[in-house]
């Protein structure tokens, strides 16, 4: 009995806490949400036992006591005017909780595009102000208390996109453009994941969304907006590890800003396929979350990124000598 009482709390702690969880909000679209949810869930349960208690004295109680149990106007009022009641009553909060969610709440925007890809997040910066537009993959940051506006949209099949700390789920459809309002009011990182089967690697279809000060996120903006370093800026062994990465023309899917000429030059509609990687080496995470970022995780993924993550879209490299993935590892190492 102790042991189930464990149990229960345990999973009551891991649902309702934590980076990826719709009942730990953390902005204003997912507050509202988790509200909905609640009354939703206490007017159900409500139901559910007072249904329980008439069902179980029905069927237990002694023959006498049963006609007891009201009839006529009881079972117009109950069979009928009660449930039409409670689902009109939820229908009509549901729906205006929803025109809130949608509602434009005012206060300066941020605009991020976000591109679906089986199986990794584009994520486009537009140019604002004096700051450069860039690219990244599978990482947003936000500044605490600015409204996002997401620009979703898919190159391949529909996905779902959904960070349940701070909004609800919304589709990435190939050919539209679906707009979701992402804040956060406290600075963390949550988790996001893809909620929409997209096939085989749909898993492993995650990202992170970093909402820091204001500070720290024009800080890592102005750091997307540079340029990797030049070829005659590295040191021999990532020279060399970039040498390797144009042998094997990885930068027909990759874009590294900078470094290499005609991969893409900063424009997201030149037939970019893989996650850009100008700055690889300061984001947290590889492969859409599979693995953390390290270099050596780097090397591994090269290596063997088929069997972390089969069906995957990467071309095979395992039949590369190992010294020639250490060598680009080295290089990608130095992408910050
Ligand atoms: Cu993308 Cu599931």
């Amino acid at each position: 009995m102790r042991f189930l009482a464990l149990l229960v709390a345990a999973n009551l702690q891991v649902a309702c806490g934590g980076a990826q969880s719709a009942l730990d909000p953390q902005g204003p679209v997912a507050a509202q949400i988790a509200t909905l949810w609640w009354v939703l869930l206490s007017i159900c349960s409500a139901i559910f036992v007072l249904v329980s208690v008439l069902l179980l004295y029905a069927a237990y109680s002694r023959p006498e006591k049963r006609p007891r149990l009201p009839h006529g106007l009881f079972m117009l009022g109950g069979g009928l005017l009660f449930p039409v009641a409670v689902v009109l009553g939820l229908l009509i909060y549901g729906t205006e909780i929803g025109r809130r969610i949608v509602a434009d709440g005012g206060g300066p925007v941020l605009h991020i595009e976000v591109t679906a890809h089986q199986w990794w997040w584009e994520v486009h910066y537009p140019a604002d102000g004096e700051h450069a537009a860039f690219t990244t993959a599978n990482e947003i940051h936000l500044p605490v208390g600015v409204r996002a506006e997401i620009s979703l949209s898919s190159s391949d099949v529909i996905h779902s996109f959904w960070v349940p700390n701070l909004a609800g789920k919304l589709d990435a459809i190939p050919g539209l453009v679906n707009t979701l309002r992402l804040e956060a009011q406290r600075a963390g990182e949550f988790r996001g994941q893809c909620a929409e089967f997209c096939g085989v690697q749909h898993a492993r279809m995650a990202f992170g969304v970093v909402a820091q000060t204001e500070q720290e996120f024009i800080a890592w903006r102005q750091a997307r907006s540079r340029d990797a370093p030049a070829a005659g800026q590295l040191e021999d062994t990532a020279r060399s590890g970039l040498d390797s990465f144009l042998a094997l023309e990885c930068h027909a899917c990759h874009r590294i800003g900078g470094a290499i000429p005609g991969s893409g030059a900063g424009d997201p509609d030149t037939g970019v396929r893989g996650p850009d990687l100008t700055h690889v080496a300061a984001r947290a995470t590889i492969g859409a979350r599979t693995l953390p970022y390290s270099r050596d995780n780097v090397a591994r993924w090269i290596r063997d990124h088929q069997r972390l993550k089969p069906g995957n879209r990467m071309k095979d490299f395992s039949h590369v000598p190992d010294d020639t993935v250490e060598a680009i590892a080295d290089y990608l190492d130095t992408l910050l």
